[in-house]
């Protein structure tokens, strides 16, 4: 087969690495890819916002099969286009991707279907949503409503706090229009997970779990990213927690789509709490999670392309999906300055010198002749895994040492957790 990956971070780098693992696997491309992509499938240098493009592209190579990593073109039809003019691909329509393009849609969807999540309401008037946050206890989670690249949801401590993050959305506008509808929302205490799984619409299969970092700063601090580093499996989720969510939340979930004619077909992501009342679901995503993707998918046994097209031709029912029982640890390195200003265009250095079963997944790279350079704020994610997380996170703090950029950074406590290290 044809395969086009679409996307260029390292979410879809982990994509293309394991679908190039396929024996279906005749020409396999991605659009735009970075350096690490390069390596071991063919770039096409297409942005994945640009529809059109990517669909002539498909067409013109000849692509049996297209995957979509990133939110920005399911909300934008390309699942709807792609279908029109033929071409195989997986993802959710548009409308489906509203489950993760609109948290209003989200959340009357669980309200109305009694999917367990936080008590909400939602208001497109500033004044109205002024007047309730006042009355409400803090802290208080005030959300855009539109994609926001994961930075639209403001956890707040106090009254102050929220009103100033009410403002910033709906009279400011930093999200644009993605803020012309809020939700104000109470706050959910307790640990907090990914899980996954896949879906054809019918059948509910879900992923192993996997935890992620937001924040920049060790210890949860400083501003949010696009995610600093993740790991799988979290010990405190265990396979009864996975059966709950999947009966409570994932199928419901499923079933509530098909119900109201937007049947749901490909990766359904439950961002959960887990609550001294269950799980809750925080968000939806459409799509595979970044960074959860990099340290989910070397756990993975099974063929990908195998289960993406049981999902499309609504045949997950008949194939057996598995999974590794080794842990794996995946920390992002960034550049200096990251989720604020930064260079780019600095040689990487010492990328040949890690250990051979260690990963190192591609974001914001590029090449130059025979260097690597840096191309965004999220650069890597080194990638290790172990028999334990104590292994994996030996192997893999000790191999980023040898990767050198200017002003490089990580998170020195990815899974720490898990171990009781710093006393978090
Ligand atoms: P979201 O954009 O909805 O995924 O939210 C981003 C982050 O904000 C989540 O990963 C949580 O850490 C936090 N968050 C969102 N909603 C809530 C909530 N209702 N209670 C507590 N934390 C929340
Ligand atoms: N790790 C969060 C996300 O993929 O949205």
């Amino acid at each position: 087969m044809n395969i086009l990956v679409i996307g260029g971070g390292a979410r879809e780098h982990s994509l293309v690495w394991k679908i190039s693992q396929s024996p279906r696997v005749k020409e396999l491309y991605v659009a735009p890819g970075n350096a690490g992509t390069g390596l071991i499938a063919k770039n096409l240098d297409i942005k994945a916002t640009d529809l059109e493009a990517l669909a002539q592209a498909a067409q013109g190579r000849e692509i049996d099969l297209a995957v979509v990593g990133p939110e920005a073109p399911l909300a934008a039809g390309i699942v709807d286009l792609f279908q029109d003019r033929g071409i195989t691909i997986f993802g959710p329509t548009k409308e489906a991707t509203r489950i993760e393009s609109s948290k209003v849609f989200a959340k009357a969807l669980m309200q109305k279907y009694g999917i367990p999540c936080a008590k909400s309401r939602s208001f497109s008037s500033f004044d109205d949503a002024k007047g309730y946050v006042k009355i409400q206890k803090p802290p208080i989670v005030v959300k855009a409503d539109g994609l926001a690249a994961g930075k639209g949801s403001i956890v707040s401590h106090s009254t102050d706090e929220a009103l100033k993050a009410l403002s910033d959305i709906m009279q400011e506008r930093i999200f644009d229009s993605a803020g012309d509808q809020v939700l104000i929302e109470e706050c959910l205490m307790g640990k907090e997970v990914s899980l996954l799984a896949f879906t054809d619409g019918k059948t509910v299969v879900p992923m192993v779990a996997a935890c992620d970092y937001k924040r920049v700063f060790d210890g949860d601090q400083g501003p949010n990213t696009g995610g600093m580093g993740s790991y799988s499996p979290p010990n405190f989720f265990d396979e009864e927690m996975t059966g709950r969510v999947r009966d409570t939340i994932l199928e419901p979930t499923v079933r509530a789509m098909a119900k109201e004619g937007m049947p749901y077909k490909g990766v359904l992501y439950a961002g959960l709490m887990l609550t001294q009342e269950g799980p809750k679901v925080l968000e939806f995503n459409a799509r595979f999670g970044d960074p959860e993707n990099q340290v989910m998918l070397p756990r993975l046994e099974s063929d990908l392309v195998e289960i993406m097209l049981a999902v499309i031709d609504g045949t997950l029912d008949k194939i057996e999906i598995k999974w590794s029982n080794k842990a794996c640890i995946g920390v992002v390195m960034a550049s200096g300055g990251y989720p604020g200003s930064y260079k780019i265009g600095l040689p990487i250095e010492g990328l040949d010198r890690i250990d051979k079963d260690t990963i190192v997944f591609h974001a914001g790279t590029k090449t130059r002749g025979d260097k690597i350079l840096t191309d965004g704020g999220r650069v890597l994610t080194v990638v290790a895994s172990g028999k334990t997380i104590a292994e994996a996170r030996e192997k893999v703090y000790s191999n980023i040492p040898f990767i050198h950029f200017e002003g490089s950074h990580f998170r020195k406590d990815i899974a720490a957790r898990e171990l009781n290290l710093f006393g978090f």
